[in-house]
């Protein structure tokens, strides 16, 4: 039987659990002011303006946490995609996740200390991560201090679109969180990765 791997180290489970609770704060108060009635709204606009700035800027900083942490250990060589064949080795994943889990069939890349990630994982969390965080943390800076944001983009206002792209960038973000906690419970029991995340043991499958 496989060993289990110390494979979620503190500071990468610290990082983890500030980032998922601001980010449920961040997509309560998103969703309440993109959506609701001014007149009935979800949360308070007023309030949902502050919480949603203040888990921003926690976001922001957590970030920096994450970038050093993966500079500083191991953890970044996870986030190396070997692009040779990547392609046909997502499409193995999905047809394990899609099939192969639901058949009992072994999992094409299990986890060991080298490959803490399979290629779906790796290239969801490397665009995430390294591309939609970057993105949704600039937007938002730009518009706690729209002075920064140019006035006019072509015919639209420089706000207007920042916004847009902000909004578009959170609403990925929160697609890729449902499928991550589902994805996630595709391990060797339904709440072992979750057991992981919180132990910093990985259960082997
Ligand atoms: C309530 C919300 C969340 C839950 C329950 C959750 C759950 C988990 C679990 C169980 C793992 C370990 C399994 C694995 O390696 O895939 C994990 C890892 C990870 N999660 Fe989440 N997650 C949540 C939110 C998020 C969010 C919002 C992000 C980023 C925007 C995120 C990014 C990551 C990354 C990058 C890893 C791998 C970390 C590493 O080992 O280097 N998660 N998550």
């Amino acid at each position: 039987m496989a060993e289990r791997l110390y494979l979620y180290p503190v500071w990468l489970r610290l990082w983890h659990i500030v980032n998922a609770l601001m980010f449920l704060v961040l997509i309560a108060t998103g969703i309440s002011m993109q959506y609701s009635n001014p007149d009935a709204p979800l949360i308070r606009f007023d309030l949902a303006v502050r919480f949603h700035n203040i888990a921003g800027v926690i976001v922001s900083i957590n970030y920096l946490i994450f970038i050093a942490g993966n500079l500083a250990t191991g953890n970044g060589r996870h986030y190396r995609i070997m692009f040779e064949g990547y392609f046909k080795r997502v499409l193995q994943q999905m047809d394990y996740y899609l099939r192969g889990h639901f058949k009992g069939e072994k999992a094409p890349f299990p986890v060991t200390a080298d490959r803490k990630f399979n290629p779906l994982q790796q290239g969801t969390y490397v665009g995430a991560m390294y591309l939609l965080l970057p993105l949704i943390i600039i937007t938002g800076l730009a518009l706690l201090f729209p002075e920064t944001i140019a006035n006019r983009i072509g015919n639209f206002s420089g706000i207007y679109l920042t916004a847009l792209l902000h909004a578009s960038v959170g609403f990925l973000l929160s697609l890729f969180m449902v499928i991550h906690i589902y994805f996630s419970t595709m391990g060797a029991t339904p709440s072992s990765n979750f057991k992981g995340m919180a132990t910093g043991w990985h259960e082997p499958h």
